[in-house]
């Protein structure tokens, strides 16, 4: 993976150079060419062998830090056509969904390819990714984006219309970035385990209450709608305080687990007739209806 393993510099790594102005350029590390910018260029011949955290002259003289780049890197220089899921909330849905190495994982659209590259960095050489996409072009791009990365080995691009449906079965987890998830449901559930996490996101109210209407009247359970909002800081000692402008929106996650149930109808009326109800009717099914979280064992390690 052309990541950076070492401490040092080698050919092939994908390294992110930043000036003084915190510009940042991500660029691999091949031989006999150059890296050239605003400050002037820097042969890779001469960065090889450096330690990471060094800073190198331009020709100009200008320093630029030699760093190893993280996930929110990679994915903020992504070459990109249209609407990507921001780094906030790649990193949440990897965890909602039990992403980590072994994982079969499922999602559509592909688009510019942002929680492709993500999932791929996460389900390790022994998972593996399934993207669809309907759009040659877009899918064209994630597949460079994902190349670049080195994890082409660890996706499958499918391009098509998922209401055709989904190639794979039984794979652990599923993600909609599309403008309809709710109907693609059937077609999900189908290619998902039992158990299995699925998960949406959508920009619009509007589209979230069509989803959870339709995961509720379906074979799901423990439905989640939350949303993230993340507020950055400067970050002069003397200074410290919020930035003054924010991302204020970006999309609702949707989260739900694949399950076996009886129709709605039949659980609501099972529930009343034990007279609860509220679980049901408030929260997509009687068991998820606690209102303050998991409850903890405190002396499970006793
Ligand atoms: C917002 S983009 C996805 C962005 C992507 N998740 C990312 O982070 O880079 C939505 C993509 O879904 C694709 N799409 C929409 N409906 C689709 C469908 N029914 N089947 C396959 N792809 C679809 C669109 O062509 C578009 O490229």
């Amino acid at each position: 993976m052309p990541l950076p393993q070492s401490t040092t510099v080698a050919y092939g790594d994908i390294v992110l150079l930043v000036g003084k102005d915190r510009r940042t350029f991500i660029r691999t590390v091949i031989e006999g060419k150059r890296f050239e910018c605003h400050l002037g260029y820097l042969e890779f011949d001469e960065l090889v062998g450096v330690p990471f955290g060094a800073q190198v002259p331009t020709h100009l003289g200008h320093k630029m830090f030699v760093l190893p780049p993280n996930t929110n890197d990679l994915i903020l220089h992504l070459q990109r056509e249209g609407q990507i899921i921001f780094p906030k909330d790649l990193g949440y849905i990897a965890l909602k969904l039990g992403i980590r190495p072994g994982v079969h994982v499922i999602e559509a659209g592909t688009g510019s390819g942002a929680l492709t590259l993500t999932l791929a960095l996460l389900v390790g050489d022994d998972g593996h990714v399934y993207s669809y996409e309907r759009r040659a072009k877009m899918q064209e791009r994630a597949l460079l984006n994902v190349r670049r990365a080195g994890l082409l080995h660890r996706v499958t691009f499918h391009q098509r219309d998922i209401e055709r449906g989904f190639d794979e079965r039984d794979v652990h987890a599923l993600f909609l970035d599309v403008r309809e998830p709710w109907d693609y449901l059937p077609q999900a559930r189908e290619a998902l385990r039992g158990g299995g996490f699925f998960g949406a996101i959508v920009p619009t109210m509007n589209q979230v209450i069509q989803l959870t209407e339709a995961l509720y009247a379906g074979p799901w359970f423990l439905l989640e709608i939350e949303e993230l909002l993340l507020r950055t800081y400067k970050t002069i000692p003397a200074r410290i305080r919020p930035d003054e402008q924010m991302v204020g929106h970006t999309g609702y996650l949707v989260f739900a687990r694949a399950a076996e149930r009886e129709e709605q109808a039949a659980w609501d009326a099972a529930l009343l007739a034990e007279g609860d109800d509220n679980g049901a009717a408030e929260d997509g099914g009687a068991l998820d209806d606690a209102p303050t979280g998991p409850e903890i064992d405190a002396n499970e390690d006793a």
